[in-house]
């Protein structure tokens, strides 16, 4: 496989030459951008890079699209609800448009790449004056620069499958940040429109990331997440001797106090070498987003993934074998094509026996252009709500039952914000990712603490410091 293309320097630079030209456009205006992210953890590091850019470009940030000079939506296709959203975002500020003609409206992300989303914009929403690809994110400096300085609408989903190195980014505050390592998928799960939006797999050179995590660590973050679609073939277009569980080996070596975590994993690449790489490597969190999406071995492969539920409850076996307080969780897609009752209740097994710490449940959403869209579909919406609505039902028990068994336990919390309650003021998380609500006196945000959990309930646990 060829090697991933890097834009050249000599292309960044231009960008950066853009930077400035729109600067000095900006320059003694105050000007504001507000940007929305749907959708997943890849698309809100995409949109804190943009962010980078606007800062660069002179602009200040602000939460209120109304007082904003520039407003961007960074859009979700995996799913319809995502895109209807958008587009009710986007319908909603023709008003304000009419208002203030000068404001620049734009959209980006997996929506924006579909052509047939394109068309709609330019026909339908004449209030976006900017929209561009995943593909086209590193160019958005001269994009942006078009817009206003040729006073016209600017449409941009070009591009091929390349990797930017070194755009700015401006990153949300807090202890916890985004390290994108690889993007793209090649998996073509039939049901997922991410390998068309997103384009072929392609893997961040391992110097590039450890010099990021070092910056990070560096800048005092205390929990960085390592994203991609499918981490577990990172390397594997690098044609370097290096895979997802060495870049774990290789990260963990970095000095510093801090928790790495991953996200997310396909169970067809997931492995004992992985297992092994987490349970050895002290800075990796035991915790493990894994999704298995259907418990039935015939809807399993009419999604195209390539595993059975029995490998499934091997590798879950295999990584609690090795970790025994590992946090597991998972996706599910309820209501695909063809899904039968039977199907179904072999997803409540699979979710019974493995007693995940959380799940992420959803209704099958067809999207056009898959192969699944075009699937045969016997279930009725009734039908498929009542089966979402067991799954939940099951799943909230088991939870409940999990979250009730860390009572008197004492844990290793990260502190990362503030709660609304007056009790627990400060919210945490514990190296497996669980939602805690803190209390106690000299409780520092970014910090690292011993507590122990005094009470428990179904979405949160209570800890006092200790
Ligand atoms: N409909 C419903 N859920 C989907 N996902 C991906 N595509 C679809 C779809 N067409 C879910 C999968 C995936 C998660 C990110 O979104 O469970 O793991
Ligand atoms: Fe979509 Fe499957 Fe790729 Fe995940 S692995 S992004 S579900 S195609």
């Amino acid at each position: 496989m060829p090697s991933p293309v890097t834009v050249s320097e000599e292309q960044l630079k231009n960008q950066f030459t853009y930077i400035d030209a729109v600067s000095a456009l900006t320059r003694g205006k105050q000007l504001r951008a507000y940007t929305h992210t749907f959708g997943c953890q890849q698309n809100e590091a995409d949109t804190e890079r943009i962010r980078g850019m606007l800062h660069e470009m002179g602009y200040c940030m602000t939460d209120r699209p109304e007082d904003a000079d520039f407003i961007l939506y960074n859009t979700c296709a995996v799913r319809e609800h995502a895109e209807d959203r958008a587009f009710g975002n986007i319908g909603a500020l023709s008003h304000l448009k009419k208002q203030r003609p000068d404001v620049v409206i734009a959209l980006c992300g997996c929506m924006a790449q579909q052509e047939k989303n394109v068309e709609k914009i330019k026909k339908s929403y004449p209030q976006v004056s900017l929209l561009f690809g995943t593909h086209a994110l590193w160019r958005f400096p001269s994009l942006l620069y078009r817009v206003l300085t040729e006073k016209k609408r600017v449409f941009d989903i070009g591009g091929e499958d390349d990797i930017a190195e070194g755009l700015p980014v401006l990153r949300a505050q807090g202890p916890k940040a985004w390290l994108s390592i690889m993007y793209g998928c090649n998996n073509f799960c039939t049901y997922c429109i991410v390998p068309y939006v997103r384009g072929r797999e392609r893997s961040r050179r391992p110097e590039e990331i450890e010099k990021e995590l070092r910056d990070l660590v560096a800048a005092g973050y205390k929990e960085i997440t390592l994203l991609g679609q499918n981490v577990n073939s990172y390397g594997k277009d690098l044609g370097l001797d290096i895979d997802f569980a060495d870049l774990l080996r290789r990260l963990n070596a970095v000095p510093g106090d801090f928790w790495l975590r991953f996200m997310t994993s396909h169970p067809k690449d997931a492995s004992p070498r992985l297992f092994d790489a987490m349970a050895q490597c002290e800075k990796v969190a035991k915790q493990l987003h894994l999704p298995f999406q259907s418990g039935s071995d015939e809807i399993l492969r009419r999604m195209n993934r390539r595993y059975t539920a029995d490998e499934y409850r091997a590798l879950i076996a295999d990584a609690r074998a090795k970790m025994p307080d590992i946090t597991l969780s998972s996706d599910i897609i309820v209501g695909f094509p063809g899904e039968t009752e039977e199907d179904f209740e072999q997803t409540l097994q699979l979710v019974e026996d493995v007693r995940f710490d959380l799940l992420f449940t959803f209704l099958y959403s067809p999207r056009s252009g898959t192969p699944a869209a075009s699937y045969e579909d016997n279930a009725t919406p009734q039908e498929k709500q009542q089966r979402f609505e067991r799954l939940l039902k099951a799943q909230d028990a088991i939870v409940a039952e999990r979250q009730a068994a860390y009572q008197g336990k004492t844990v290793r919390l990260l502190v990362d914000g503030t709660a609304k309650g007056p009790d627990y003021p400060f919210t945490a998380r514990t190296e497996g990712n669980l939602l805690v609500c803190v209390r106690g006196a000299d409780i520092e945000i970014g910090s690292f603490i011993e507590a122990e959990i005094d009470k428990t309930s179904l979405r949160c646990l209570f800890a006092r410091k200790i």
